[in-house]
């Protein structure tokens, strides 16, 4: 891996990805998000990891797909290299994702943060979709996952004016989990991963299947898709040692079966 660090056991059951291109502010270019979703691939595989941590430095997540590499392309030359069906793989991560953002989080480093499940910001986190500025707009979901974040007239103005969106206004307006000094970011993002990593991974991984199912499906299909990933949890030895463990008035230990 050139351009990703990964530390599968950062934390006890929490892996880290960094995203480490810093001179070229972690630019989106095309072997960057390919290590991404081969990293994700194998962290979601392996067994002993339960949370997945993305991040990039103090100074940016990421400044978007990398302009210089698209620069010179065709329509034609876009849709041979498909970019996109990387993030798709991404998209399908089963294991929740925290992005833990610091400084710039644009274009695609801001629709990458939203593809995350969660988002824990640093005070000096700035989101945008300033693809417009150079001629372009969003390609990695931003017009669809900003306007599902911030509702239509706050995602039209950031997507047709490019403008930033501050790290507080992100958490009042719903983006961002929440926003913490800069030099804690990481740990809080550690903070929330240590506390999921704690639950039964089968169940997080039903549940956070059900809540991105709220997106795609009416509120009667969601329903039922949630009814059988709940019945699904049922099939578990998590959930008869959860159970178990409430009524024994101790403390569940999850084995992720
Ligand atoms: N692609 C390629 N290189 C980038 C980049 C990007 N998206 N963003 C920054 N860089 C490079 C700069 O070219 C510069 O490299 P050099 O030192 O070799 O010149 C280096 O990173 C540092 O950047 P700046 O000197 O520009 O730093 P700054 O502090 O003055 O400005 C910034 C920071 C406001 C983030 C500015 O770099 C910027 O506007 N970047 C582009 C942001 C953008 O338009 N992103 C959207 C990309 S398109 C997209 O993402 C499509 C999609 O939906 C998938």
């Amino acid at each position: 891996m050139e351009f990703i660090k990964v530390e599968a056991q950062a934390r006890p059951y929490v892996a880290l990805v960094q995203l480490n291109r810093p001179k070229e502010l972690n630019a989106l270019n095309l072997q960057l998000m390919g290590e991404l979703r081969d990293a994700l691939k194998q962290l979601d595989e392996d067994e002993q990891v339960r949370v997945i941590i993305v991040t990039g430095n103090e100074r940016a997540f990421a400044a978007g797909a990398d302009i210089k590499q698209m620069a010179g392309k065709t329509a034609i030359d876009m849709l041979n290299i498909d970019q996109f069906s990387t993030w798709d793989q991404i998209k399908k991560t089963k294991k929740p994702l925290i992005a833990a953002v610091s400084g710039f989080a644009l274009g695609g480093g801001c629709e990458l943060a939203m593809t995350c499940d969660m988002i824990i910001a640093s005070e000096t986190a700035m989101f945008g979709q300033p693809e417009i500025k150079i001629g372009v707009m969003p390609g990695a979901g931003g017009t669809q996952r900003l306007t599902k974040a911030l509702g239509k007239a706050k995602a039209m103005e950031m997507v047709l004016t490019g403008k930033f969106l501050t790290a507080t206004d992100a958490e009042r307006q719903g983006l961002v989990n929440r926003v913490v000094p800069v030099e804690l970011y990481l740990e809080e993002a550690f903070k929330l991963a240590g506390e999921i990593a704690q639950m039964s991974p089968v169940a997080a991984k039903l549940a956070k299947e059900a809540v991105n199912r709220s997106f795609e499906a009416s509120l009667e299909e969601g329903l039922y898709f949630e009814r059988k990933n709940f019945y699904l949890c049922f099939a578990s030895e998590d959930q008869k040692e959860g159970m178990a463990a409430f009524i024994e008035k101790r403390k569940p230990s999850f084995s992720g079966r």
